[in-house]
């Protein structure tokens, strides 16, 4: 195995070779081969829970491997850790990000390194990385603060924390699950200038369709092994693809029953609000939803849509107008009461308000419903009724975890989005609010959310469908209204919906076949 890591040819930024990596009942990765060549993009493809992140954990240095060796330009590796992997050139962006929320940009690139912590030496940083940002396409303000920053944004910093210390390989986990096409393009046009000035890129991706259009090279898994290795990109198809990750085809077509709407459940009136950063993020919003209706928001990130889920869901205060759920003013109340009400959330945030990473996938999947039978007896919780519970959501929802005991942060990031899926659609919600509910689901995965969500919407839900993919929402939704600054610009029944008027909205523009986009008349059904 040696001579291979050490074959010659070509020169491999990464070969790593049989590599095993088990935890408590579940071998992550075993056997696995993979090979990284210097100035490409490598796509590493694979359903939830395949073992996509636990092999780049073990090459950037986070996990030792149980078997199998890792070569890095040639050289024998043994990471201990992290700090190892950067400095022999490597650099990881995880699912979740590891920034400091409160500090700047700047400071958050400086992290770990020996710099001088003074605010006034700092300020000299600024400019370099202001000028290392712009050279590679990074939009970014060095002294913003983290906290005010877009995911998006959050992810540049990210990658910019590895220019800036000269990473030759980037490992980027899912780096698109969260960003809007057009950030997803910015991304695009980093790596290709990163890979033209001889880094080396492994890329993890649901999106099939992206994969073939960045990548050079595609490596499939599944259950812990490589079912391809390193095939170009060049002849693959979305359908080939998944094929090949799945082991079945997973053709999805959508089929939605006939509109039949209810009564109003869900009513917004001329609500404002303001964003993280200070400035006006809802200027004037007004929709309703009714039972057994999909109403789905499409827009640009950052036009207001987390908020509007924000302020439905009480995680955000209005400055002024209404939010009504059957016929209950709920403005400005607490998530609590708003739960009270049937008020189901599926967040973008996925570890930090929608579950609790250190308690574990029992009691993550419980956190709804312990206040009602069969879960509470009386003043107590019932344990077992507990598991039973915890255990029949567990399969149902084909969350792949060695049991319901271990804690939800082990999970795979697929696997913990259908933990909070699970959780929320079951709590058999009056109003569900599903903002990105398919990030980082596999292909098979998604086609499972969209049939719960129709279901939800058969059995009379009311629900408010926030989404970046476009033809989710199409596909979803009875109405599509588009969010543009803060404002929604238009409102049209989804099954006439015209793509491109939607897309000319979305950006600013005006679609001239709408009268008056917006009017009151058609935000209230
Ligand atoms: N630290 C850990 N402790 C226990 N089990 C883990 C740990 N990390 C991962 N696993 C398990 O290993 C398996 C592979 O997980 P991994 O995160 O590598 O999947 P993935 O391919 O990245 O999936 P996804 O697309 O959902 O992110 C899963 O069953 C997961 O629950
Ligand atoms: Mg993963």
């Amino acid at each position: 195995m040696a001579d291979d890591i050490a074959a010659p040819g070509p020169p491999l930024a990464v070969a790593m070779r049989g590599i095993v990596k088990r935890f408590p009942g579940v071998v992550a990765n075993d056997g696995v081969d993979f090979d990284l060549r210097v100035g490409e993009v490598h796509a590493l493809l694979g359903e939830n829970g395949a073992g996509k992140s636990t092999l780049m954990n073990v090459l950037g240095g986070l996990y030792r491997p149980d078997a199998g060796e890792v070569a890095v330009f040639g050289e024998r590796v043994d990471f201990h850790s992290p700090r190892d992997a950067i400095a022999a050139g490597l650099g990881m962006v995880h699912q979740h990000f590891a920034l400091v929320p409160t500090q700047t940009v700047t400071e958050n690139v400086l992290i770990g390194l020996d710099r001088p912590r003074f605010r006034i030496d700092l300020a000299r940083f600024d400019d370099e990385i202001a000028d290392l940002a712009r050279r590679h396409g990074l939009a970014l303000d060095p002294r913003a603060r983290i906290w005010q920053l877009s995911v998006g944004e959050q992810q540049r910093v990210e990658i910019l924390k590895f220019l800036y210390r000269g990473a030759r390989v980037l490992i980027l986990d899912e780096p698109t699950a969260v960003l809007a096409p057009q950030e997803a393009d910015d991304l695009f046009r980093t790596l290709r200038s990163m890979v033209a000035d001889g880094a080396s890129v492994v890329f993890i991706s649901h999106k099939l369709a992206e994969v073939s259009r960045i990548a050079d090279r595609v490596t499939v898994m599944r259950r812990g092994r490589v079912t391809a290795a390193g095939i170009p990109s060049a002849g693959t198809t979305p359908e080939g693809l998944a094929l090949l990750m799945v082991g079945r085809e997973v053709l999805e077509t959508i089929e939605r029953t006939p509109f039949r709407p209810g009564p109003v459940v869900l009513s917004v009136r001329a609500v404002e609000a303001t964003g993280d950063r200070g400035v006006p993020a809802l200027r004037g919003v007004s929709l309703d939803i009714r039972s057994g209706e999909i109403l789905g928001v499409a827009g640009v990130a950052g036009n207001g849509q987390s908020e509007l889920a924000q302020i439905v869901t009480g995680l955000r205060p209005t400055t002024a107008g209404s939010v009504t759920v059957n016929g209950d003013d709920v403005t400005n109340r607490p998530p609590r009461e708003v739960i009270r009400r049937h008020v189901a959330h599926v967040p973008e945030d996925r570890t930090g308000v929608g579950s609790a990473p250190d308690l574990s996938i029992a009691d993550n999947l419980i956190m709804k419903s312990y206040h009602d039978a069969p879960i509470a007896r009386r003043w107590a919780i019932d344990t077992g009724a507990v598991r039973r519970f915890a255990i029949g959501l567990k399969e149902r929802f084909d969350i792949a975890a060695p049991s319901v005991d271990i804690d939800a942060r082990l999970l795979s990031g697929g696997n913990l989005q259908r933990l909070i899926l699970a959780r929320e659609i079951t709590s058999d919600p009056s109003l569900m609010v599903a903002v990105q509910p398919t990030r980082g689901l596999d292909v098979g995965a998604i086609a499972t959310v969209h049939r719960l969500l129709l279901a939800q919407r058969e059995s009379g839900s009311a629900t408010l469908l926030i989404s970046e993919d476009l033809d989710e929402v199409l596909g979803l939704s009875d109405r599509v209204a588009v969010m543009y600054e803060g404002r929604i610009v238009g409102i049209f029944d989804a099954v006439e919906a015209d793509v491109a008027a939607i897309g000319l909205l979305m950006t600013g523009g005006s679609a001239p076949s709408l009268a008056e986009p917006g009017s009151p008349a058609e935000l209230v059904s």
